[in-house]
Formats: C-alpha cells, sequence, structure tokens
C-alpha cells in the first residue's frame, strides 16, 4: 500500500456531513500532491451518489467496503465522535491509516486501546485536534518560553465563540450523551488540546453551563474551569451565543510568573483575519524601579495559518510514507483531552481526576 515515486496517496473519506467540507479542502495545491481523492463513502447513499458525481469519484456506502478495496490507501474518518474508537480498528486492522477529526472519543478505554494498538501494528492515526505537531503559533509560543525567563504557568483564560441559531434535528449533537457540554464540546476543545499541550496533567475539572438561544437540548453556552497537577488554572468559555464577528478566534492569555502571552485577544487589531493567528509576549520592565514597572510587548507576530484544529495533512503524509509510529506524547495528548470529555457527562460536578 506505500505510494511509489510520491504519487498521492489514495484517499477515501468517510461520513459526508461535516466531512464534505473536507473535500474542498482537498483541492488545495499543497494537499492534492500528496493526497488523490479516490473515493467517498456515507452509509446515506444518496449523500454519496451526490458527492461522488460532484466530484467524479466511486462511492462507497459502507466502510466494510471501503476496507475491502486494496487501491485505497488512508481514510479520512468524519463520523460522529462516539464509537469512532471502533472504526478506528477496523481501519488499521486492514492495514490502512486514519485522519480523523476531534473529539477522538468519548470512551476512554476505548481510546487508550485503539491507540495502543495502532502503535503496535504501525498504523498512522492522525486528527486535527489535537494535532500531531504544535501549530505554528504554539511552536512560536513554546519558543518564547524557553527563550525568555517567564518563571511558571500559572493562569490560563480562553474563549472561543461563534454565533448559531441551530435546532434540534435529532443528530448526536442534541444528545448529551453524545455531546456532553455542547458547544464546550463542539468548539471548546480546540482550546482544551492546546491547553493540554502547554500545561500538561489535569487534577480536577468542573463544567458550569446554560442554554441561552439554540434549540438544541444540549448547551450553547458553557464554562470549564481545569486545576493542572504543575499549579495552573485554567478556564475556558465557549457560545454559540455572540454575533460580534470575531467568531471561532480562539482567544488565549497564558499568564506566567513573569510575564504574559496573548493570542487573538481583543478586536481587530490582534485577530486581524479569520485564521490568523496573532501573538504577543508582555513583561515587566524589571530594569526600573517597581513603580515604574510598566508592562511593555516585548515580541509580537502574525501568523499566517490556520490555528488551533488546523488538519496536519504534510505530516501525515510524511508520516504514512515513513512509517512513522504515533508517538506516546501524542496518545496521551489525545486521552487527556478524552479524559476531560468525560467529566462534562455531569455539569457542576466537581471531577478530582485519578492521575494516569
Ligand atoms: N473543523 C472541524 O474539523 C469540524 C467541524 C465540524 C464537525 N467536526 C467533526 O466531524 C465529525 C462528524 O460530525 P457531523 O456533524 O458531520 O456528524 P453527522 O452525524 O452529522 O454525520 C456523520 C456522517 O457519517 C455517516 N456515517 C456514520 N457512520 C458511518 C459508517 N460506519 N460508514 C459510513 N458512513 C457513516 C453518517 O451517515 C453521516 O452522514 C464530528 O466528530 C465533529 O465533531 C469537525
Amino acid at each position: 500500500m506505500n505510494p511509489v515515486n510520491n504519487k498521492p496517496l489514495p484517499l477515501v473519506i468517510v461520513g459526508l456531513s461535516f466531512g464534505r467540507h473536507i473535500l474542498t479542502t482537498l483541492n488545495e495545491p499543497e494537499v492534492a500532491k500528496r493526497f488523490k481523492l479516490a473515493g467517498v463513502c456515507d452509509l446515506r447513499k444518496n449523500v454519496a451518489d451526490e458527492e461522488a458525481a460532484k466530484y467524479n469519484v466511486r462511492a462507497y456506502y459502507s466502510l466494510d467496503e471501503v476496507l475491502r478495496d486494496d487501491s485505497v490507501a488512508v481514510v479520512g474518518l468524519y463520523t460522529q465522535p462516539v464509537g469512532r474508537a471502533g472504526l478506528v480498528r477496523e481501519i488499521i486492522r486492514a492495514g490502512k491509516d486514519v485522519m480523523t477529526t476531534k473529539p477522538f472519543e468519548l470512551d476512554y478505554p476505548a481510546t487508550a486501546e485503539v491507540l495502543r494498538e495502532a502503535q503496535r501494528l504501525n498504523r498512522v492515526v492522525h486528527l486535527n485536534s489535537p494535532g500531531p505537531q504544535p501549530t505554528p503559533e504554539i511552536q512560536q509560543i513554546q519558543d518564547w518560553i524557553k527563550t525568555h525567563d517567564l518563571g511558571r504557568l500559572v493562569g490560563i483564560k480562553a474563549e472561543v465563540w461563534s454565533s448559531y441559531f441551530d435546532q434540534a434535528d435529532g443528530s448526536w449533537m442534541d444528545d448529551p450523551r453524545l455531546c456532553p457540554g455542547g458547544v464546550m464540546m463542539r468548539l471548546g476543545i480546540y482550546l482544551i488540546n492546546d491547553i493540554i499541550q502547554l500545561a500538561g496533567a489535569v487534577d480536577q475539572a468542573q463544567l458550569v453551563t446554560s442554554r441561552v438561544r439554540t434549540g438544541r437540548p444540549t448547551p450553547d453556552n458553557a464554562m470549564l474551569t481545569l486545576a493542572f497537577t504543575s499549579g495552573t488554572l485554567a478556564s475556558v468559555y465557549a457560545s454559540f451565543c455572540i454575533d460580534d464577528g470575531d467568531w471561532y478566534s480562539n482567544g488565549l492569555a497564558l499568564h506566567f510568573e513573569r510575564g504574559s502571552i496573548y493570542r487573538n485577544i481583543g478586536v481587530a487589531d490582534l485577530s486581524p483575519k479569520m485564521g490568523n493567528s496573532s501573538i504577543a509576549l508582555v513583561m515587566a520592565d524589571t530594569s526600573k524601579p517597581f513603580d515604574e514597572h510598566i508592562s511593555r510587548v516585548v515580541e509580537r507576530q502574525v501568523i499566517r495559518d490556520e490555528a488551533s484544529g488546523q488538519y496536519q495533512w504534510e505530516e501525515f503524509y510524511q508520516a504514512v510514507v515513513n512509517r512513522v509510529t504515533i508517538s506516546d506524547e501524542y496518545v496521551w495528548r489525545i486521552m487527556e483531552g478524552v479524559r476531560i470529555l468525560n467529566c462534562m457527562q455531569e455539569p457542576g460536578v466537581i471531577h478530582k481526576m485519578t492521575a494516569v
């Protein structure tokens, strides 16, 4: 199944609800040189047929059918989160590699088992959030942490919103067992995964929620507080109820003992364009007397790349062709996100996490 002569790898997208948006991104030149859409798959035959006709590719009506096709090297899996581990297991056992989407699963033991099996079988399993590598602006933030004397990370404030008027339609997004925390699971998860990367293991979690205006029974307004074993405290706010044009900014304020880093906090000048990341490091000028410690921007950058949740197609391609086993660190980050999602099954309850 390995590629010869650097040819794009044949890829089938399974799950064509959100997955149909992925089909358009496969045309981007950087992605198209690595992956060639070989087919589309959905249990809903009419949807599969429609997309297949649009892209002039084969329609598959079940995952089994895709897995029996030896010409397919990789699967893009865009089904609902619950049950994903089982589908990933079928894919890797069929000798194919997988790109999938957030959140990985809700079932923690099943997540652990399938990722360990992927490591044993040396099959690649990547997703967009958490991604296998830090996104460019998180890499820059990690560099600033290394090169400036910031001290420990003590506090994090993270926030993301959009403006939806969804109505209940019987999908997984309506069911609190399949979509715990509602907006926190759907939007907040990107920030949760960013934070895990920076703050490490979680010790305690509590979610509070409300429903303001959407028609789904799951929360459309939510706040999660997290205490990390390192002593870092974090709050994550996620909402579908804010229509200010600053959607999906994934704002992040990281407070260290001797400085703060901000990503996409504030308005226009800090978030110049949706998808870009604007980051700034602020430190006090300690060369001056205390009453003149006016904080100042020490570093500032705009990174022209989508931040949280970008699909790292090149990384995925390189891992597939070079048979790069998914790392223990990546497996741990995926699992830690699933562990936090599990706490969201019971809003209002303070979850003391057991060390893992
Ligand atoms: N930016 C992003 O990356 C982003 C944005 C939105 C949603 N998502 C994620 O995408 C995933 C899918 O969300 P959705 O809203 O499209 O879900 P959905 O339930 O609306 O759609 C899933 C589709 O998969 C099909 N399907 C399910 N099981 C299948 C199987 N075994 N074989 C073939 N087809 C199957 C269903 O028929 C359905 O069409 C979720 O994990 C969601 O969080 C990601």
